[in-house]
This record gives C-alpha cells, sequence and structure tokens, in this order.
C-alpha cells in the first residue's frame, strides 16, 4: 500500500535485516523499526511494534530464518531449538505465528537458504491471499453498504492489504461508495488508531466509534454488514479474534445484519476442535489502566484513565461461535460456515 506516494509493505527481510512498520507509532509518527537479529523480531512481535495475525506470522518466519543464519556451527541445533521456542512464546493465539515458525524451521534442515526462501515464500503468500480474499470479499458488498469492523484486519494487519479491509478495498477501487464503521477497539485502539489511519490514507469513508456503539447502530439500520479478520480458527468454525468481536457477533444476529470473517486458511488450527481449545492471550492490565498519546504540545504521553489502586484483567481475544458466522471469507472462496464443514472444505478447495 502506497504512504506519501511511496509503496510499503507492513513488514519485510532483507539480507539479515527485517524491518517493520513501527505500529506502536503510528497514528502519529510513520517510522521503520529495523531488527537485525531473531531476538530483537521477537521482542518487536511481543511488544506489538508489529502486530496483527499475517504480521506476525511473517515476522515469526523471518525471525526464524535470522535464527538459521546466525546459529552459530558449534552448537547450532541448540541454537535453533532455542530460537524456535522463543519466537513461539512471544503471542499464543494468533495461528499464523506458529504456522510460519514450523514452515521454516522445517524448511530450514535442508539449509538456512530454503529457510531464507522459505520465510519470503511465507510473505509472498499472505499477500496473495490477502488479495483473493479482497476479490471473494468483494462480491458481498454493495455499493451504498456501511460495514462495521472490529479491530485492524488491513494491511498493517498483513503483509499487504489486510483481511477484513481487502474487500472494502477492492470495492473502492471498483468505483463501489462504501462507508466503514471501526470500533475504537480497547484497550490498545487498533481501530482508532490503525483501522482509522489506513482508511484516512485510502480516501475511504469512515468514522470511529466506540466500542458500545455497534448494536445501537444495529438497531437503527446503520450497518449493513460486519465483517472482522480472524487470530485463529478451529476445526468447526469458532473463530478467535480481538476482544469485543463477540458482542458484534451475537447484536448482527440479533438484527439479522450478515456477519462475515475473512481470513486465509493459514489461520484454521485443525489441531483445536473447537473455540475452546483456543489459547486466549492476557496482556498487561496497564492496556486497560493507561492510554498514551500526544498532548495538546504533540509530546506523547502515557495517562492513567482508570481509578488509581485499582487493578484490571486483559484478555486480548474472545471466541465467536460459528454458529454466529454467516461465513468465512478465504483466499480460497468464502466458506459458509453454518453448512460446510471446515475440514471437507479445507480438503475440497
Ligand atoms: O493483538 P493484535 O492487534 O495482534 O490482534 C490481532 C488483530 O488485529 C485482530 O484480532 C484482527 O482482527 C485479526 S488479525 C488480522
Amino acid at each position: 500500500m502506497k504512504v506519501n506516494g511511496t509503496e510499503y509493505r507492513t513488514i519485510w527481510m532483507e539480507g539479515k535485516s527485517v524491518y517493520m512498520i513501527d505500529q506502536n507509532h503510528l497514528p502519529w509518527e510513520f517510522s521503520i523499526f529495523r531488527s537485525d537479529d531473531y531476538r530483537t523480531t521477537c521482542r518487536a512481535i511481543k511488544d506489538m511494534t508489529t502486530r496483527g495475525a499475517g504480521a506476525i506470522g511473517a515476522a515469526a518466519g523471518f525471525a526464524m530464518a535470522q535464527a538459521f543464519m546466525d546459529a552459530p556451527a558449534q552448537n547450532f541445533e541448540e541454537y535453533i531449538a532455542d530460537a524456535r521456542q522463543t519466537i513461539m512464546d512471544t503471542r499464543p493465539t494468533a495461528r499464523n505465528l506458529f504456522y510460519a515458525v514450523e514452515l521454516v524451521y522445517e524448511t530450514g534442515k535442508q539449509s538456512t537458504d530454503a529457510a531464507i526462501k522459505q520465510a519470503q515464500r511465507i510473505a509472498e503468500k499472505d499477500i496473495a491471499d490477502s488479495r483473493a480474499i479482497g476479490s471473494f470479499g468483494n462480491e458481498l458488498i454493495n455499493s451504498g453498504a456501511n460495514i462495521l469492523t472490529h479491530c485492524n484486519a488491513g494491511w498493517l494487519a498483513f503483509v499487504d492489504y489486510g483481511t477484513a479491509l481487502s474487500p472494502v478495498y477492492t470495492a473502492h477501487a471498483a468505483g463501489k461508495e462504501v462507508f466503514v464503521w471501526a470500533d475504537e477497539t480497547r484497550p490498545r485502539g487498533q481501530g482508532a488508531r490503525l483501522t482509522a489511519w489506513e482508511l484516512n490514507n485510502a480516501a475511504i469513508p469512515h468514522s470511529i466509534i466506540a466500542d458500545t456503539a455497534g448494536a445501537s447502530l444495529m438497531a437503527q439500520g446503520k450497518v449493513d454488514m460486519v465483517i472482522t479478520g480472524a487470530d485463529r480458527i478451529a476445526g468447526n468454525g469458532d473463530t478467535a479474534n480481538k476482544i469485543g468481536t463477540l458482542e458484534k457477533a451475537i447484536a448482527a444476529k440479533h438484527f439479522g445484519i450478515p456477519f462475515y470473517v475473512a481470513a486465509p486458511t493459514s489461520t484454521v488450527d485443525l489441531a483445536c476442535k473447537t473455540g475452546a481449545d483456543i489459547v486466549i492471550e492476557e496482556r498487561n492490565p496497564d492496556e486497560v489502566l493507561y492510554q498514551t498519546g500526544p498532548d495538546a504540545q504533540g509530546v506523547i504521553r502515557k495517562i492513567r484513565v482508570a481509578s488509581p489502586g485499582s487493578t484490571a484483567f486483559n484478555p486480548a481475544f474472545d471466541v465467536t461461535p460459528a454458529s454466529l458466522i454467516s461465513g468465512i471469507i478465504t483466499e480460497k472462496g468464502i466458506v459458509d460456515s453454518a453448512k460446510d464443514n471446515l475440514l471437507d472444505l479445507l480438503n475440497r478447495l
């Protein structure tokens, strides 16, 4: 995607260095973070310098490749095993992270060069999948549609294009009129900061709404469809996504509004039979208790927004049951989760 006229990917690797758009600085500052070794890349995943299922998948694949490039001959296997575990320990919920680590780890058994090629291939496939999701999803969008989305599943959450926003970009490019309601997505504000920044950048009409506003807008007929991303999809179609997604799905069902999940098939984890098997990340309570942003003078400050002395609980994801999902938009087509068995579909496509 273009930023100020220059084409950027969210994350890429050149030689031994991994470059990523620093998402902790957005929307206030556009900057590129550089990591020269797998440990730094792991820190960038953990502290959400890069985030979103596809982007952390690519980051994890690149980190594994960096480990192969750096592994000393005298304790090669031990170093690689340690790196693999360290990368897998960064964040637990997004399936793409584990998918990428495993692929690069397995390929790296042939050669370091093969590991690097595999990591680059994962990033390229992420882009191709996102584009395909855009074309399939576009077929669901009528001109004039008001689309609600939660969190950020745009190009910043993938290597390019994104998932939930990819159909919106495709529809907009095709000349359809689209309007996006962007849930602010507390506590980290990925909707208010990142989705809004992306949509501004692409000149797509949108409004940021409080996380609590969606149901009321649905009741007033102001939402035609919901599209969200996914971090992990269980074999039965239950879907883990950013905390707050479940509430939107329940409200959409109540008001008869289609609720779509957009995700590549690399997000499906058949080892999880149902959503109950998905590990939900719990993050630092400070994300709930404090907010960060520029003050009136433009100085970035962290301020407390909760009662002093109170603590907080911060689960980062929730699970939407398949029964609330109208369809899953994948790079291979749209799965009707009420009718299609995901396993059958994956085998068939
Ligand atoms: O914690 P994050 O920001 O990495 O969470 C991931 C997400 O952005 C969302 O849950 C998203 O909708 C799915 S991943 C593209």
